[in-house]
C-alpha cells in the first residue's frame, strides 16, 4: 500500500481523491465568495495576468483542467471567440455544475466534462493551450497529470499551472499566522466548514515550490519552462512550452 498527503496527513493513495472530493463537495455552494473574502479580491489579478500570459487568439482551442467554478474558462472564452473552443472541466461535479449554472447566467455555453486530470478523454497533440488554476495541488499523481497536459497539447502549445507556492522569506511568519488562525475561522464562519480551510492552509505548504515544480513539469515533457512569482511568490504561475 503507498501513501501520499492529504494537507499535513498520511493517507492511503487510493483514499485522496475521495478526501478531495469531500472537501470540493463541501465548500462548492460557497467557493466563490470565500476565494474574494480569502485573497482579498487577488485571486482576479492572479488570473488577470494568467490570462494575459496566455496571450490567446480567436480560433484556439483551450482545455481549463480543475476548471471548478469557471473563472478562467469564461476570461478565455471571450478571447477565443466563436470560432474557437474551451472545454471547462472539473473531477468534482458539485464544482462544475456551480460554474456552469453561472457561466449560463452570463450568457456563455461551454462545452462542460467531468473528469480526472490523470487520465484525460481528450486526443493527443489537440490543444492550443492547456490551463490548471489552484487545481494541481490536489491531485494524487502530479506527475501523470503534468505528462497528461503534455499529451494533449499540439508540438508549441503552452500549459500555464496558476498555483500557490513559497512565499518569499519576509512574508513567511504573517501568512503562517493568516493561513493557520484566520483562514480556518474564515471557513467556520462563512461556509460553516474550517476543516477543509485547515486542508487548504497545509495543502499549500506540501506543494512543491517553484524550482520543484520546474523541475517536474521539465521531466514530464515540457522542453522549455518558466515561472513568474506573483505577490511575492504566495502564487506562481508556471509556463510550460511542449517543444
Ligand atoms: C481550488 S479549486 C480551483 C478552481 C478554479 N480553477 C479556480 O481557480 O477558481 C481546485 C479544483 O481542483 C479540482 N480537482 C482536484 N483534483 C482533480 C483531478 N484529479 N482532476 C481534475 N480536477 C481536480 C477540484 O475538484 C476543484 O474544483
Amino acid at each position: 500500500m503507498s501513501t501520499t498527503h492529504f494537507g499535513f496527513k498520511s493517507v492511503d493513495e487510493a483514499e485522496k481523491a475521495s478526501h478531495v472530493k469531500g472537501v470540493f463537495d463541501s465548500v462548492a455552494p460557497k467557493y466563490d465568495l470565500m476565494n474574494d473574502l480569502m485573497s482579498m479580491g487577488l485571486h482576479r489579478l492572479w488570473k488577470a495576468y494568467t490570462v494575459t500570459v496566455a496571450n490567446l487568439k480567436e480560433g484556439d482551442q483551450v482545455l481549463d483542467i480543475a476548471g471548478g467554478t469557471g473563472d478562467l474558462a469564461l476570461a478565455f472564452a471571450k478571447k477565443v471567440g466563436k470560432s474557437g473552443r474551451v472545454v471547462h472541466t472539473d473531477i468534482n461535479e458539485a464544482m462544475l455544475r456551480t460554474g456552469r449554472d453561472r457561466l449560463l447566467d452570463e450568457g456563455v455555453v461551454l462545452p462542460t466534462v467531468v473528469c480526472d486530470a490523470e487520465k484525460l478523454p481528450f486526443p493527443d497533440h489537440h490543444f492550443d493551450l492547456v490551463s490548471v488554476a489552484f487545481g494541481l495541488r490536489n491531485m494524487t499523481h502530479k506527475d501523470v497529470a503534468l505528462a497528461e497536459m503534455n499529451r494533449v497539447l499540439k508540438p508549441g502549445g503552452k500549459l500555464l499551472v496558476l498555483e500557490f507556492s513559497k512565499v518569499a522569506k519576509p512574508l513567511e511568519k504573517a501568512y503562517d499566522w493568516y493561513s493557520f488562525k484566520v483562514l480556518p475561522k474564515l471557513g467556520e464562519l462563512v461556509a460553516g466548514d474550517s476543516a477543509s480551510y485547515q486542508y487548504l492552509a497545509e495543502s499549500i505548504r506540501m506543494h512543491p515550490g517553484q524550482e520543484e515544480l520546474k523541475a517536474l513539469m521539465k521531466a514530464n515533457g515540457f522542453g522549455h519552462v518558466d515561472y513568474h512569482n506573483l505577490t511575492g511568490g504566495l502564487v506562481a504561475l508556471h509556463v510550460g512550452i511542449k517543444c
